[in-house]
């Protein structure tokens, strides 16, 4: 079993969101709805707290599931993040968002290392990748901190306010993790 919760630090959780969550992940994401748009298309398919819940449901139905994270702070929600995981044991893709207020303290990188330690540890993955708006500065700086390697560009693979727009993919190999940690 994944070793989650995890402490990150300064009252910082990671862990499997749960559906008694639901409130506070939807006053978050309507707080923050603008700002996620913006790069992340799943914001414009949650219209409603129904829609919300439907998210909710399908992550909270595997118990063992990865894809469906939230960082809390002092208990309060803060933050999505997801790995998702090829059905072979091969590759997962991490995704992640922070609330403004959380913005710029480091609480999205230490999530991602800690489920890079989950990956490369636990489920004995060989690759992690991350995709990231070539314009999306701050997203892209979290694999770049942590070693990924820039691997290529997928033209027009995001969609956001903006549009489609393309996307920057970076890659970590099981060992690089290991030597570069
Ligand atoms: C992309 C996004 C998640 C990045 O958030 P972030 O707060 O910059 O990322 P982190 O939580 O890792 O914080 C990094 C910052 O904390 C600082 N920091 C403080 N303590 C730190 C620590 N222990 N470890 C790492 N960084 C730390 C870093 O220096 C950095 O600050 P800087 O930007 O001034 O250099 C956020 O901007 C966001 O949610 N954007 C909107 C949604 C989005 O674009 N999602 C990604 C789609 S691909």
């Amino acid at each position: 079993m994944s070793p989650l919760p995890v402490e990150l630090g300064d009252g910082a959780l990671l862990r499997r969101l749960r559906m008694d969550d639901l409130e506070d992940v939807w006053s978050v994401v309507e707080a923050e709805r603008e700002r996620l748009a913006v790069w992340m298309p799943w914001v414009e398919h949650v219209r409603t707290i129904e829609d919300e819940r439907r998210f909710l449901e399908t992550v909270t139905a595997d118990p063992r599931g990865l894809d469906g994270l939230g960082l809390f702070v002092e208990g309060r929600f803060a933050g999505g993040v997801g790995m998702r995981l090829d059905p072979f044991g091969i590759v997962a893709d991490i995704g992640y968002w922070v609330a403004s207020p959380w913005e710029g303290r480091g609480l999205v990188t230490r999530a991602v290392r800690a489920l890079l330690s989950i990956a490369f540890d636990e489920l004995g993955l060989h690759r992690v990748t991350v995709r990231a708006g070539v314009e999306n500065l701050r997203s892209r700086a979290i694999p770049e901190r942590l070693g990924f390697t820039l691997e290529g560009i997928l033209r027009g693979e995001g969609r956001g306010t903006g549009g489609f727009y393309d996307l920057a993919v970076y890659g970590l190999l099981e060992d690089e993790w290991r030597t570069g940690r």
